[in-house]
Order: C-alpha cells, then structure tokens, then sequence
C-alpha cells in the first residue's frame, strides 16, 4: 500500500539526525505503486527521491514531496560455474546484502561492508571504500521514469559511473527512481586487499568473512555510529590537483599522503583538514570527528545551520592554508 503522510518528520530518514520536516511524504513498495503514484501526482510539486538519508544534509524544511522506495527482496536471476546475477530491490540495506552475499558463496562485495545505505543509493552514488566500488559489481539498474512511469533498464556502462558519481546524480538527476539494482558476483573467492589501511591487517589466506569482519573493524574504529553520533560518512570528496600543487604541498610536508590518479594527484581531504587544525575542533554542536576529519557530526541537536557554517568554515581554512578547493561529497538539500 501507497504511504502518504503530511508535515512528516525526516529524523529518521537523514542520517544526520536533523529535525527537519517534509510537506509530504510519500513511500511505495512495488513498481506498480510506484506507478500509481505518478499517474496522480501534481507536475508542479517539487520532489525529491530519497534512499536510506545517509548522504543528504537537509538544509531547511522540504516544501514538496520526499518519495521513499520500500521495495525489498534478493532474487538469484543467473548461476553460472562462475558467476550469479542478483537482482536486489532498491529498499534493501546495502550491509544486509553484502551479509547475505558472503554467508552464500557470492563474492565481491566484502570490501564494501558497512557502508551505511539502501542498495538504490548505492547505485546512484556509486558508493566505495578500501579499493572497491559498487560500480565493480552492478550488472543494470532498474528504473522507473518519473515523468511517465515508464520502466526501464541501463547498462552499467550507460550510468557513466566514477568516484562517487553516476549519470543519475548528473544528467538524469531527479529523472529516474532506481527499483531495483542487478549485481554480478563471483563464485571464487579472490581477496582484494591491496589498500593501503588493509594491507598491514588482511592476508591473503583470509577468507572472505574473515575479510568482511576485518573491514567492519576498521570502520567501526574510523567512523562514528550514526545512531549514536549523527553523520553522513565523508562530508567531503578527496580533491584530485595538479602536479604542481602537489609538490607545492609535498615539499612544506613531505609526507603527504597522495594517490596518482587520471587527471592528477588526489589527496585525502581529511589529511587536508587535520593539518589545517579542525580533527576533533567543534562550532556549536556541529563537529570535525576526532578520528576522521573527513566526516562532520551533529553532536546532538545541531541545526542544518550550524552544520553549513562549519563546512563552510572547514573549505575556507583548507582554501586559505593549501590553496586546494575541497567540496562536499554529501548532496545539500
Ligand atoms: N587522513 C588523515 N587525517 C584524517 C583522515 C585521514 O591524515 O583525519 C589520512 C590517512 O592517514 C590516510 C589518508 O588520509 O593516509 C586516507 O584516509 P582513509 O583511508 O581513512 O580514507 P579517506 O580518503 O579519508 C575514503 C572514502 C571513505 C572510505 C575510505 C576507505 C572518500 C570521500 N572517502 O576516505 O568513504 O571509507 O576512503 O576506502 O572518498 C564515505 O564515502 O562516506 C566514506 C566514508
């Protein structure tokens, strides 16, 4: 059934913890709902669609309609010697699937467990960390078009997808709500643990629990519990400069960490950050997290305001310091 409430509470949809509201809200389980809805809604209502609120940072009251997917369910679609092909519904938890995933024999996806959101989002931000991307793994994404109603399919290949960053994000954005997401897995286990943080942690003869297990430890001890500190993972992306302006930076500190990537040198923002003195330093109840200054928190009660200024506070000093532009990785809504 079609879900639709007026002047709703987003605190438990934005993993930030503000208490921001919505006009209406609106969730559907099925495709078929999903089409329902379309077919009655008002075009002039603004409207955005919504995954688990693990990457948003609500910046004021939502004067239109937040849409939410509940579509669940893990469908085996192709087994091969080789591989399989699970279709997995937009409303799953992305850390549930990757349990499910390791506990049956289908493997790919250890290094990205943990990371806090529902497998649509997943897709549409192309959601990584310790060397792996969900790009690696999706197959298509299911979609219904907004305007018609229209269900339709897109390669891996047409997303556009690089770091954290799909065509649903870019050109499509607000064009599409994704229903369900198609992963190709392995049936061998290969352990992918060239990553710097893994790399002194994980053997080669772990398996692939073993792995997972050792990647929940390295989060847990890197980044904070939204349910207990409010966050939205990285607050900002890792800037890619040019040559020049890594050395400029390597040669007042020559153990800057740095990754050579297509287009020039990325370098972690949270280093960036640190070095400009914010790790752990708070504005109102807004913070820099003590042991990752890529994440910012709510230490409780803080207004999207208190959060802004102190993003914009954390840009201006790295600008001013590195002269590197650092931007948000979280969509401002
Ligand atoms: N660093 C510091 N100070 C800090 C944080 C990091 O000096 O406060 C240095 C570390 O010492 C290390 C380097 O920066 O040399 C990289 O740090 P880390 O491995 O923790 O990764 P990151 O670049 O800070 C990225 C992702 C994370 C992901 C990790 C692991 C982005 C924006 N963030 O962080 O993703 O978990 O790598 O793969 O790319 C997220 O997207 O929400 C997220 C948490």
């Amino acid at each position: 059934m079609l879900v639709h409430k007026t002047n709703y509470s987003l605190l438990h949809h934005n993993s930030f913890g503000l208490d921001v509201r919505s006009k209406e809200f609106v969730e559907y389980g099925s495709v078929a709902e999903l089409q329902q809805f379309i077919k009655s809604k008002d075009p002039h209502k603004p409207l955005f669609h919504i995954g688990g609120g693990n990457n948003l940072l609500f910046t004021k009251d939502y004067d239109g309609i937040i849409l939410h997917s509940s579509i669940k369910g893990i469908e085996l679609k192709e087994d091969t010697t080789e591989s399989v092909l699970l279709c997995v519904g937009a409303a799953e938890i992305w850390d549930e699937v990757v349990a499910y995933t390791v506990s049956n024999g289908y493997f790919g996806l250890e290094n990205l467990s943990l990371i806090p959101s529902e497998t649509g989002a997943a897709a549409v931000q192309n959601i990584g960390a310790y060397g792996a991307e969900a790009k690696d793994f999706i197959e298509t994404v299911e979609v219904v078009e907004l305007s018609t109603g229209k269900v339709q399919q897109f390669k891996n290949t047409e997303c556009n997808f690089s770091y954290r960053y799909s065509n649903f994000k870019g050109p499509w954005k607000g064009q599409y709500a994704v229903t369900h997401v198609t992963l190709r897995l392995n049936k061998t286990f290969v352990p992918n643990i060239a990553y710097g943080a893994l790399a002194q942690i994980c053997t080669p003869d772990m398996d692939a629990q073993a792995l997972r297990e050792a990647i929940i430890n390295v989060r847990q001890n890197k980044l904070p519990n939204p349910e207990v500190l409010g966050n939205a993972g990285s607050f900002f992306m890792n800037p890619v400069v040019s040559k020049e302006i890594y050395e400029k930076v390597a040669k007042d500190y020559p153990s800057v960490p740095h990754y050579e990537v297509e287009g020039g040198v990325k370098i972690p923002a949270g280093w960036l950050i640190e070095q400009c003195g914010w790790k752990g330093k708070a504005l109102g109840r807004a913070a820099v997290y003590e042991k990752q200054a890529l994440v910012l928190v709510n230490l409780g009660h803080a207004t999207p305001e208190e959060i802004m200024n102190l993003s914009d506070r954390v840009c201006k000093d790295v600008k001013k310091n590195f002269g590197i532009e650092i931007h948000p990785e979280v969509n401002w809504i």
